[in-house]
């Protein structure tokens, strides 16, 4: 049996997941960042070596110049792969290696594992998805799994994640549990903002929908395009 939290332990609780959420937002502007402003600087620096080594082979400069240019190229080529590296490892680590897609149906079978629930995924992902779009769709994924796993007493959590001729996004986690009781889902819980402010940032929808008895059904969908 779950005992009620104390009023401390909510406003605990609360506290951890807020600090959460500005450690996950932080580190995406970084990432960002990064990834833009110096990924773009060392290219442009990149670019101008290469005019130049063109230029010095054509003025006959001496060979050790032109080898010393094409060195310094060498180590820029390695700074935007350092770049890259370092943008994409403040990502979800599940999609580093993986597609939107894919990422999801890895967490589900770990999921599953741990939780013995069964955990079907069918996805189908066949537009390119932009990095921020599919963090913040890994993002309400992982939640609407873990608030399933921790509160429906589901013994099935079906997911579907796909994009639309249209251009959206669609990630649709339903679970065959108890229903979020309605005083939760008019209140002011963070998990469910958190979600719900992913989606509005990207312009997208967030709809949850809950019956007592029948499960709960979150429904997600992003623009592909960012406007
Ligand atoms: N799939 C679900 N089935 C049943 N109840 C749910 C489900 N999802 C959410 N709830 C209910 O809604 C409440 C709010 O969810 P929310 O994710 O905002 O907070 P939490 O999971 O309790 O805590 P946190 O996400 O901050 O760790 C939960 O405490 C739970 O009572
Ligand atoms: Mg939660």
């Amino acid at each position: 049996m779950k005992l009620p939290l104390t009023a401390d332990q909510e406003l605990d609780a609360a506290l951890a997941e807020r600090l959460e959420q500005m450690r996950e937002e932080e580190r995406t502007r970084i990432a960002r960042e990064l990834h833009d402003e110096l990924g773009q600087l060392l290219t442009c620096i990149k670019l101008d070596f290469v005019a130049t080594t063109r230029r010095l082979r054509e003025l006959k400069t001496p060979g050790d110049v032109v080898d010393r240019l094409q060195s310094a190229i060498g180590q820029i080529d390695l700074g935007i792969a350092m770049v890259r590296r370092i943008a994409t490892g403040l990502r979800p680590p599940g999609l580093d290696h993986r597609d939107l897609g894919g990422a999801i149906e890895y967490e589900a079978r770990r999921m599953a594992a741990i939780s013995g629930i069964a955990m079907p995924v069918a996805a189908r992902v066949t537009e390119s998805v932009a990095a921020e779009t599919a963090t913040a769709a890994f993002r309400v994924f992982e939640e609407a799994l873990t608030n399933a796993v921790r509160h429906a007493h589901a013994s099935c959590i079906s997911t579907t994640v796909g994009t639309t001729r249209r251009g959206r996004l669609v990630l649709y986690v339903s679970d065959n549990g108890v229903g979020i009781p309605g005083r939760r889902l008019n209140g002011r819980s963070l998990g469910l903002i958190g979600m719900s402010e992913r989606a509005r940032k990207l312009g997208g929808t967030l709809r949850i929908t809950s019956r007592t008895g029948h499960g709960t059904r979150v429904l997600l969908t992003l623009p592909l395009e960012n406007a």
